[in-house]
């Protein structure tokens, strides 16, 4: 249903004048049968537990969050957690939402207490709330405490997470009581843990919360559980495709690349398949671009496009929900907003909601072979009404210098009797690009309190016999509006 045909032309002189590929698509009158119902919190948010409370003190967070809720009619979910939910111990005399001293406001704390207003915090949040708990220290009377008081004041509590990326822990953490610890002693520590707490607070539990797939999976951890998966109400690994940590390299061309994201997304289908096979869902529950402080490219416009395309094909991977981290507030190179900026990957986070749209389920499908640089969807909004929007992406990296390709997309098989579509543009003048240095959607931006900025403008593109051809720049995306 694709073909391919590559048009150069060349003078005599040899000199290449236009070097663009056209690609076709043919635009399934309905959605296909391969076509993916779509969780309306697709895109979703984890926050850092001890920065929390700061969290709900900036303006980006409700409006960020207000703008995605607005576009796909249901607000992205959170998950509170990360490396200090297992550094934390609730004290129920605490008045403040979290303590800790730290050297400078760029650290994380190594120990903290929280105490029951930062529940009250949590309570107010609109969408799905699930809180990571403390299992390293293995407190496990505090982390009851903590738990039946997330019950008691969090309305929107779907989850409660023990322990974060427990396959880090060491035989040096208190829980592994000085022996080594393996996947097998993981399971069977969650087990324990599920179904100690779960006489106080219920099968609420979220299980695996693992980093390195696949030795530590939750394929792995199902038959461990046994009966107690009963206890379990969600499954989260947490991915993170690139890391700078220890010095490691990052290469923002990498990252973006949809083949790529192709690629690194299928990992996933297995453990998706596990969880949904024992009817639970499957959130990668904490994901961003790059550890370690991104190597440089994390707040690109290249990562927001990394960020488009990522949602989408873990989507399609089978990932119920995607919460792209949030760290320490004023240090943190993936982080969509801070206290008074919003970065490029949040534009991949809108321009992603607003191609899925509000409608409930939205059905997603792939047009291209999900092998080469060019990246086209589709969603419906039924099974058989038509498909309202397309989304196109050229990932080929465009670093600002030299000459910038275009593909010139050919979309066919549109409505014989339409004239003209609309199409809105996601760009920048590179890759590299940050927020502030040309990061457009249709011409306009967020405001410091990311309000939208500007007028977004749509490009009227004409329709022929019910074929639409749209040039993409290298590294750029556009949605194309049928209806
Ligand atoms: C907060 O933590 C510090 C240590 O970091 C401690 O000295 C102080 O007493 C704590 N404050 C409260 C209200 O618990
Ligand atoms: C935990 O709580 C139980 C019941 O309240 C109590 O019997 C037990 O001693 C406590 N354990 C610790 C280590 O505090
Ligand atoms: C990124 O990787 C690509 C191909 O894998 C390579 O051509 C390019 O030089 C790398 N970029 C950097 C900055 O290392
Ligand atoms: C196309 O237009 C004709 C004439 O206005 C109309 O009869 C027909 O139903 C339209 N077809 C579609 C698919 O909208």
């Amino acid at each position: 249903m694709r073909w391919l045909l590559i048009s150069k032309i060349i003078l005599s002189s040899g000199y290449v004048l236009l070097a663009q590929t056209t690609t076709t698509f043919v635009v399934p009158s309905a959605a296909p049968s391969s076509a993916v119902t779509v969780d309306p919190s697709l895109l979703s948010v984890s926050i850092e537990f001890f920065a929390f409370p700061g969290y709900t003190e900036l303006s980006g967070t409700t409006t960020c969050l207000a703008n995605i809720e607005k576009l796909r009619g249901a607000p992205p979910a959170f998950r509170i957690g990360g490396t200090t939910q297992d550094r934390a111990t609730f004290d129920a005399n605490l008045a403040q939402p979290v303590n800790y001293t730290v050297a400078s406001p760029a650290d994380a704390p190594t120990t903290l207490t929280y105490g029951p207003s930062f529940f009250t915090l949590a309570g107010q949040l609109a969408g799905d709330v699930t809180i990571g708990l403390n299992r390293q220290l293995n407190n496990l009377n505090n982390t009851r405490a903590g738990a039946e008081e997330a019950v008691q004041c969090v309305t929107g509590l779907l989850a409660l997470e023990l322990g974060n990326e427990p396959d880090l822990y060491s035989s040096s953490s208190p829980i592994a009581g000085g022996a080594s610890w393996t996947p097998a002693t993981d399971g069977a520590s969650q087990k324990s843990w599920f179904t100690d707490l779960s006489s106080s607070v219920g099968d609420i539990f979220q299980g695996a919360v693992y980093l390195q797939y696949p030795r530590w999976s939750i394929a792995g951890l199902i038959p461990i559980l046994g009966d107690a998966i009963a206890f379990v109400k969600t499954f989260s690994g947490h991915s993170y495709p690139q890391s700078a940590c220890g010095g490691a390299s990052t290469n923002l061309s990498n990252l973006m690349s949809h083949s790529g994201i192709v690629s690194y997304t299928s990992q996933y289908a297995a453990e998706a398949e596990a969880a949904h096979g024992v009817g639970k869902s499957y959130f990668l529950g904490e994901t961003n671009s790059a550890t370690c402080g991104g190597g440089g490219i994390s707040p690109t416009f290249g990562a927001g496009l990394w960020v488009m395309d990522y949602v989408l094909q873990g989507a399609l991977a089978g990932v119920d929900r995607l919460y792209f981290h949030q760290g320490t507030i004023g240090n943190c190179a993936y982080c969509f907003w801070s206290t008074s900026s919003v970065a490029a990957p949040y534009y991949g986070a809108y321009f992603v909601s607003e191609f899925l749209g509000p409608s409930s389920p939205a059905r997603l499908v792939m047009l291209d072979s999900g092998s080469t640089s060019l990246g086209v969807y589709a969603v419906f909004s039924g099974i058989n009404s038509a498909a309202p929007r397309i989304l196109l992406y050229n990932s080929a990296y465009y670093s600002g210098s030299g000459t910038r390709s275009s593909a010139n997309i050919v979309l066919s098989g549109l409505g014989s009797n339409l004239s003209s579509v609309q199409a809105k543009r996601f760009t920048a003048p590179s890759a590299p690009a940050l927020s502030g240095q040309g990061v457009t959607i249709g011409g306009g931006t967020f405001d410091s309190s990311c309000a939208l900025a500007g007028t977004q403008a749509t490009e009227s593109v004409r329709v022929s016999q019910g074929t639409a051809s749209i040039g993409v720049q290298d590294s750029e995306a556009v949605i194309v509006y049928l209806s």
